[in-house]
């Protein structure tokens, strides 16, 4: 028998002023696309933004539906949204924020697996690391230096 120990970097921002300016501008984008969620049905709204390797910044929020399991995150929507527009750019950084109704929300907000998982394949498929950057409606910012650190062991073309 063996262990594998797996561990995980990340920074921790106290606020972001301790960021540098473009991370800072991104996690803006990321607060300012909550405003966009259709969320009539949980009312939780998750906003997110994403920097292509040109510099651009796109927007996405989550999109709920009726048919609850249509629903279409945050993360993902903001990816669609690039692989629509920028077929050929690279995604670099991916900023998250949410807010809820019932609290605020003082703590980071985490993709779901679904979401890791696209993240994944965006990285693999430019062949380049993506940052993600998180936090709540306030609080502490946490900062990934890929996509591939919050998915451990994850599934990818490799397999096939
Ligand atoms: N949601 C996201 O947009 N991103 C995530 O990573 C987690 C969940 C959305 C889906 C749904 O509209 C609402 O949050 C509540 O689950």
């Amino acid at each position: 028998m063996k262990e594998i120990n797996l561990t995980t970097k990340i920074k921790v921002y106290a606020t972001p002023d301790e960021m540098d300016a473009a991370d800072r501008e991104l996690l803006r984008e990321a607060h300012f696309a909550v405003g966009d969620s259709y969320s009539p049905y949980s009312n939780f709204k998750v906003g997110a933004a994403l920097r292509l390797e040109s510099g651009e910044i796109l927007r996405g929020s989550n999109q709920e539906n009726a048919s609850y399991p249509l629903c279409l995150c945050a993360e993902r929507t903001a990816l669609g949204a690039a692989a629509s527009l920028h077929p050929r750019s690279a995604v670099t950084v991916m900023a998250v924020t949410a807010k809820s109704p019932v609290k605020t929300i003082d703590r980071p907000i985490s993709p779901c697996g679904a979401c890791r998982q696209v993240l994944c394949e965006t990285e693999m498929k430019f062949d380049r690391d993506m940052r993600v950057i998180m936090q709540g409606e306030e609080g502490e910012i946490y900062e990934f230096a890929s996509a591939k650190d919050l998915l451990p062991l994850s599934f990818g073309a490799e397999f096939l």
